[in-house]
């Protein structure tokens, strides 16, 4: 991080809204003279500011305001050509620029919590309430937009913690109040090479001791883990996870270890090395990484343990029943003679996570032949279609799948080279008239 040395919040303002791309400036800027000219206090909060502190800039502005949110959202869409939704239950906008920039306009809220893990009960606060409902120090700043550049709120000491590399909860009751916390500062540990405070361990052993993940909706707890999936390194989030027993207090035989890490940085290789080749259906990274995390843990329990994940119904069972089927798989294609045909027949019913997973877990010559499919096979197609077909005077039926199956085996054998091969070899075999 950039060392913030000890300057007046103004300065510091300035300081970091200066480190904003040139068209998020002048975003700043409107919203900041909007903000005058309707007298309400607009301020820049949460991930932007940590970002910007931390010498990056997010793509996408949180604004609060303290006061009418939504007329000020509306009001701002229609000076930037924005498209704007509003959810007037949660008194917050997105604005949607036409370069597909986004920018959030919440109303400065306060937070109370019926019982450990509910949803929040929100109602309209100031902003210094609005900081102190959040979940880390590096969260809880913000940035009054104002005409001489600004002046930076850090009432709970985030930049410090920035420069030590802590992550500390606003208050002891917070992990307790929702335990997504956890999760959120895993990844934002993993993500910024930060620690949770000696504190903020006790408190998360406390909050798994008195079980409150449990309270935890599948749904929320799922959320939380697809998150976490989606972080550009997520074996080093879970591997925090782990660490501080937040794994094995979902399931005890959830234990990630290093043959887990490897695999998951694998696949990551092979989901970029694949993923642009557009083959469908496109595999998702996530759905990939909760494959190998299943793949840890004996096949007798993995639904038990999937369940504990937040996973349910069809989903859960077909991940299961994909990795049933992968050691078949893995065999089938490791076979010493493989053709293309069969090749195809192999894959073509697989999703595209099992395609890849098969790939990273596979010897040599299992690669070799993914690699061969995703990088030539898949796409291989007969010249004719079912419209030819016709064409050619065959009543639609179900030989059209009978010809074009031969067809396609004919290409991928190498055998049918060209549209009039095709042509040939339909005339000789079905015995029909050209028509075309
Ligand atoms: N927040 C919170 N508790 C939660 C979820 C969110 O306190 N369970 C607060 C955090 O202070 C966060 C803000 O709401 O800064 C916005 O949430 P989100 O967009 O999820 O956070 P970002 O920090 O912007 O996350 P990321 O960088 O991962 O997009």
């Amino acid at each position: 991080m950039r060392r913030a040395t000890p300057k007046g919040p103004s300065v510091l303002a300035q300081k970091l809204l200066k480190r904003l791309p040139r068209r998020q400036q002048d975003l700043v800027k409107t919203a900041t003279i909007l903000g005058e000219r309707q007298g309400v206090a607009v301020y820049l909060v949460g991930g932007p500011v940590r970002d910007l502190a931390l010498g990056s800039a997010s793509t996408d502005l949180d604004l609060t305001v303290a006061g009418d949110a939504l007329a000020y959202a509306k009001a701002l869409a229609a000076q930037l050509g924005a498209r704007v939704t509003i959810h007037r239950k949660f008194g917050t906008a997105t604005l949607v620029l036409q370069d597909g920039l986004r920018l959030d306009v919440a109303t400065a809220r306060r937070e109370s919590y019926a019982h450990p893990a509910a949803l929040p009960d929100v109602s309209p606060g100031t902003i210094g309430e609005d900081l102190f409902r959040r979940d880390f120090t590096i969260n809880a700043m913000a940035v009054r937009l104002g005409p001489q550049g600004g002046k930076l709120l850090d009432p709970s000491g985030g930049l410090k913690d920035l420069e030590r590399g802590l992550l500390r909860a606003l208050h002891e009751g917070s992990y307790r109040d929702d335990p997504t916390r956890i999760f959120r500062g895993a990844r934002y540990a993993a993500r910024y090479r930060l620690r949770f405070s000696r504190r903020d361990r006790r408190l998360i052993r406390s909050v798994l001791a008195e079980k409150v993940l449990k309270r935890l909706s599948k749904d929320r707890l799922f959320h939380e883990l697809k998150l976490v999936l989606g972080e550009p390194k997520p074996e080093a989030v879970l591997l925090i996870l782990r660490k501080l027993g937040v794994l094995s207090s979902l399931d005890p035989a959830l234990e990630p270890g290093p043959s887990t890490n490897a695999q998951m940085r694998r696949i990551r290789r092979a989901w970029e090395r694949y993923n642009h080749l557009g083959i469908p259906p496109e595999p998702r990274l996530w759905r990939l990484y909760l494959l190998v995390l299943l793949l840890s843990v004996t096949p007798r329990i993995r639904h038990r343990v999937g369940g504990h994940l937040g996973m349910k119904g069809p989903p859960l069972d077909v991940l299961v029943m994909e990795l049933k089927e992968l050691p078949r798989l893995q065999e089938k294609l490791n076979q010493k003679q493989l053709r293309a045909s069969r090749l195809r027949q192999l894959l073509d019913p697989a999703s595209g996570e099992l395609r890849l997973l098969v790939w990273a877990i596979g010897g040599g010559r299992v690669r070799k032949r993914v690699d061969r499919y995703l990088t030539r096979l898949a796409s291989v197609r007969p010249a004719l279609t079912g419209q030819d077909l016709k064409r050619l005077g065959f009543p639609p039926g179900p030989t059209y799948r009978r010809i074009l199956d031969l067809l396609l085996e004919g290409r991928l054998e190498g055998r049918l080279r060209s549209r009039d091969d095709e042509i040939n070899l339909v005339q000789q075999r079905f015995g029909r008239r050209y028509r075309m």
